[in-house]
């Protein structure tokens, strides 16, 4: 029986990246499903997770050779899919939240034009209702000045604010897969966790599914009920609470993290020769 939780939105089997003729895939049979719910994919940088996230997207750069036994979204093979198809459901029916809002934000458009051409584009709206949907969405995000701020460009704003900005857009058409890719980490400390709570707060309104990429495992156990530890393009470890760990790299990058509650002087580093010990075994 499928339930809510269980009925794919995307179902992924044996998924491998390789770039151009590099030897080394940058992800190796990669298998998860997701449903309705909230999957974490943590690891150290260069483990693959972006490259996974991109691939879902199919925006990996044309040197990438993708495969996979199964990469479907909604029981529809992406790998079937047209250019034309894929931009038809990119911010449709699946969205990608970028680490910097700066590079994501056109700088030469105003806030409010960008947010109201994604809901002509994606909604199907006039100008005018457009303008009032951004305006609703950007509310949304909790922008109180949402007028004001409409009117200024990515420039002008904070980090935090244009981040708030890139989920109402992304969100706005109320997209069955949302990956969010670092979301957080070119943003200020002590806007961190309020955007991750509006975030999470949207996803579960839409009910969508999210992936949340992070090298916090400590983060994304706090967003996720389940987290895919990636290390050199492979899955090691899949876990429901991070008391489960028994991989000395997910151990490792729990280790590595400053955990609030017991402060510590100075953070362990990975240790790679034990790791890589452990491997050969
Ligand atoms: N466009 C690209 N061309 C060549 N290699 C790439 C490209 N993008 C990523 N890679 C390689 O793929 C591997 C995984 O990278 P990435 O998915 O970005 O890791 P992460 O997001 O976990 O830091 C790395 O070895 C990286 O160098
Ligand atoms: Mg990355």
């Amino acid at each position: 029986m499928q339930d809510r939780e269980t009925a794919a939105i995307l179902s992924v089997r044996n998924l491998n990246v390789r770039f151009g003729r590099s030897s080394i895939p940058a992800v190796s049979e990669v298998s998860f499903d997701l449903g309705r719910e909230r999957l974490g994919i943590v690891g150290e940088s260069g483990s693959g997770k972006s490259t996974t996230g991109r691939a879902i997207m199919r925006l990996l750069s044309p040197s990438a050779e993708i495969s996979a036994e199964r990469f479907d979204l909604a029981g529809s093979p992406l790998l079937e899919k047209t250019e034309r198809q894929m931009g038809a459901l990119r911010g449709k029916e699946m969205a990608l939240i970028m680490q910097d809002p700066r590079y994501s934000l056109n700088p030469v458009l105003t806030i409010g034009r960008q947010v109201a051409e994604a809901a002509r584009l994606h909604l199907g709206l006039g100008r005018a209702q457009a303008m009032d949907s951004a305006r609703s969405m950007l509310q949304r995000v909790r922008i109180s000045d949402a007028d004001r701020v409409m009117a200024l460009y990515p420039h002008q704003i904070s980090g935090g604010m244009g981040q708030r900005v890139m989920i109402a857009m992304m969100l706005l058409a109320k997209p069955k897969l949302v990956i969010a890719d670092e979301p957080t980490s070119a943003l200020d400390v002590s806007v961190r966790k309020d955007v991750l709570v509006l975030l999470d707060e949207l996803v579960r309104e839409n009910d969508s599914g999210l992936i949340l990429i992070s090298h916090d495992i400590r983060m994304v156990a706090a967003f996720c009920e389940r987290i895919l530890v990636m290390y050199a393009g492979r899955v090691v470890e899949t876990l429901t609470s991070l008391d489960d760990a028994r991989h000395p790299y997910t151990r490792g990058l729990i280790a590595a993290l400053p955990d609030p509650r017991h402060p510590v002087r100075r953070l362990k580093i990975l240790d790679r020769k034990a790791l890589e010990a452990e491997a050969a075994q």
